[in-house]
C-alpha cells in the first residue's frame, strides 16, 4: 500500500513538533520498577481492535529489535509488562506479535486481507516472547500515517481518510484471553479523525525521549481464563 502522505508529517505538525509534544506529555511511566498501570492505580483490561486488512500469518521471531539499525524513522522503543487481569501478576513467556507500516506508512503486503499472502521477506513484522517476569522490550520506529485505499468492503466510507500512526498487536498468552489491538501516539494530528483510535484513548502512548529512542510505556492486561 503506497502513499506519499508519510514523507513529512504535513497537516499542520511537523515531525519534530509530533515529537516534542509527545514528549512534554509523559504520563504513566514505570515507577521503581512497578508496572506502569500499577503504579497508576489503574487497573482495566486492555481493549481490544481490529486485526486489521495487513495482518499476514507466519511472522518469524525476533527479539528486541524489530527494525536494522539503518531504517529510516525515529527510532521507537516500546516496553512494558504482560499482566493478567488484576493488573500485577504478570504472564511470564507470553507470546507478542507485531506488525507496523515502515516511516513512509508502506506495509510490506500487496494484497490487504489476504492473510496467507506469500510475501517477500516480512518487514516490521515479527513475534517475541515476554520474559520471565512478563517484560518485554521492542525496537522499531514511529510508524507513517497511511490512507485508507478506497472501495475496501465495509471501509467504503472511510476511504481516503488517513489513519492516524499505529502499530498492530496480538498478544497470546497461555491461560488468559488472546487479545488483538493497535497502540496509537498521543500529539498525532490525524489521532482525533481515527476512525478506530479517535475512541480508545486507553491506547495512545505518550512518548518521552531517551537518546537517540522515543520511549513508549505500555502494559497489556488479559482477562483470565479460569474462573474460579
Ligand atoms: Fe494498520
Amino acid at each position: 500500500m503506497k502513499s506519499r502522505q508519510n514523507a513529512k508529517f504535513h497537516v499542520g505538525v511537523s515531525r519534530r513538533q509530533f515529537l516534542q509534544r509527545s514528549a512534554s506529555t509523559v504520563g504513566a511511566a514505570v515507577v521503581g520498577g512497578l508496572p506502569a498501570l500499577a503504579a497508576a492505580k489503574e487497573c482495566k483490561l486492555t481493549q481490544q481492535e481490529i486485526l486489521g486488512p495487513m495482518y499476514n500469518y507466519g511472522a518469524s521471531m525476533f527479539q528486541v529489535k524489530l527494525a536494522a539499525d539503518d531504517e529510516p524513522g525515529q527510532k521507537l522503543m516500546l516496553r512494558g509488562s504482560v499482566l493478567s487481569e488484576d493488573c500485577c501478576t504478570p504472564l511470564p513467556g507470553t507470546l507478542i506479535e507485531i506488525w507496523q507500516a515502515d516511516d513512509a506508512g508502506h506495509y510490506d503486503k500487496k494484497r490487504p486481507g489476504d492473510f496467507l499472502e506469500e510475501s517477500p521477506p516480512f518487514h516490521f513484522r515479527g513475534m517475541l516472547r515476554a520474559d520471565a517476569n512478563g517484560r518485554y522490550e521492542i525496537q522499531t520506529v514511529v510508524p507513517g500515517a497511511y490512507p485508507i485505499p478506497p472501495g475496501v468492503p465495509g471501509l467504503e466510507q472511510y476511504g481516503g481518510l488517513t489513519r492516524a500512526r499505529h502499530i498492530h498487536i496480538k498478544v497470546l498468552p497461555f491461560l488468559n484471553v488472546a487479545l488483538t489491538t493497535q497502540l496509537y501516539f498521543n500529539g498525532d494530528e490525524h489521532l482525533r479523525t481515527d476512525p478506530w483510535g479517535a475512541h480508545k484513548p486507553s491506547l495512545a502512548l505518550d512518548l518521552k525521549q531517551s537518546s537517540e529512542f522515543m520511549v513508549g510505556e505500555f502494559d497489556f492486561v488479559l482477562g483470565t481464563g479460569l474462573k474460579s
